[in-house]
């Protein structure tokens, strides 16, 4: 049988509310009362039954991010920022895979309100309807969008200013003498990616004279980089200097680079997205730009705490947060 309160209470020799203030760090209990029943506690192994209190402070202490897929080292860098926040203020972080599908993401958000939890981060709302969107803004449980700006400015958001790493990238290209430039990127509905796109198409068509790259759409992962960059080199021969929308889609170009006997950047100049800690050790390093994901999760998790602490005032909050490119020695100058 599990410790109760009882036991703890009976064996420190005080009333049940003393050892739940004490344990709790409420007031009304000395200093020398809060040691010695922390310490029966301790030497009993009473765990206090957290849903039980859940339901008298209305806080489980709980808090969700549902991302779209763990596997991308991105998402395990921001959960990492987001685990830190939580911890710091006590609360545990429950992961979820959405795989950016609608369906499982409704079906999470609503598992996760019937359990209580605090708030939720999530990467995205895109894939979602209008109507499932408002039903989520109406939910009752804060949510915060972690990446991505949302059309619905309902939601809270923490998110690197995505447009302004795709003008970043485009101008490096230019300035290295980059004419012919391919972009390969994700599918149209992915927010940041097409903010990435926007930025980088904008400012290549403002150059002089204006420059119109091939622009491939598929998917944003390894395998997808592996088969927009087999497009890009069999359909268009002549392409210098390629953008990945993000560093995983690049080792996926870099792979195909390897698999054809092409060097990176002496056949092909290779620029990322993300700045990922193994994108240093690819052979060459890979240039890219750097979002600050660590930061991001934080950020998040700090708007989460403040409008779960004050479900009465839910004022949207909105964190962008700078870029930066990362030059190695992956893309190459054109004499
Ligand atoms: O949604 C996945 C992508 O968006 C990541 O690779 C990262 O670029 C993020 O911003």
């Amino acid at each position: 049988m599990p410790v109760t309160i009882k036991d703890v209470a009976r064996e420190s020799g005080v009333n049940i509310s003393t050892v739940s203030r004490a344990l709790n760090n409420d007031y009304g209990v000395n200093d020398r009362t809060r040691e010695h029943v922390t310490a029966v506690a301790a030497r009993l192994g009473y765990h206090p039954n957290r849903v039980a209190r859940g339901l008298v402070t209305g806080r489980t202490h709980s808090l969700a991010l549902l991302v779209s897929d763990i596997r991308n080292p991105f998402f395990a860098e921001v959960a990492r920022g987001a685990e830190d926040a939580a911890r710091a203020a006590n609360c545990d972080l429950v992961l979820c895979n959405s795989d950016l599908d609608a369906h499982k993401q409704m079906e999470y958000v609503s598992s996760l309100i019937e359990k209580r939890v605090d708030g939720i981060l999530m990467n995205s709302v895109a894939p979602l309807s209008r109507d499932q969107q408002a039903q989520l803004a109406a939910c009752g449980v804060p949510i915060v969008l972690l990446n991505r700006f949302s059309s619905n400015r309902a939601f809270s958001t923490a998110c690197a200013d995505n447009e302004a790493g795709g003008v970043l990238a485009a101008r490096y290209l230019l300035d290295l003498g980059h004419t012919r430039i391919a972009h390969l990127t994700g599918p149209r509905l992915h927010g940041n990616l097409s903010d990435r796109a926007h930025g980088f198409l904008r400012t290549l068509q403002s150059a002089k004279p204006p420059v119109r790259p091939v622009v491939l759409h598929g998917q944003f992962s390894f395998d997808g980089g592996c088969a927009l960059a087999r497009q890009v080199l069999d359909k268009h021969p002549d392409v210098t200097a390629i953008f990945a929308a993000n560093d995983v889609m690049a080792y996926g170009v870099a792979r195909v680079f390897l698999e054809r006997g092409m060097r990176i950047p002496e056949d092909m100049s290779l620029i990322g997205f993300d700045n990922l800690e193994f994108s240093n050790l690819l052979h060459p390093p890979l240039t890219t730009i750097h979002q600050p994901k660590y930061e991001m999760g934080h950020a998040a998790v700090e708007i989460l705490l403040r409008l779960s602490r004050d479900r009465t005032r839910q004022v949207p909050e909105h964190r962008l947060l700078g870029v930066e490119l990362i030059e190695r020695q992956s893309c190459r100058k054109i004499p």
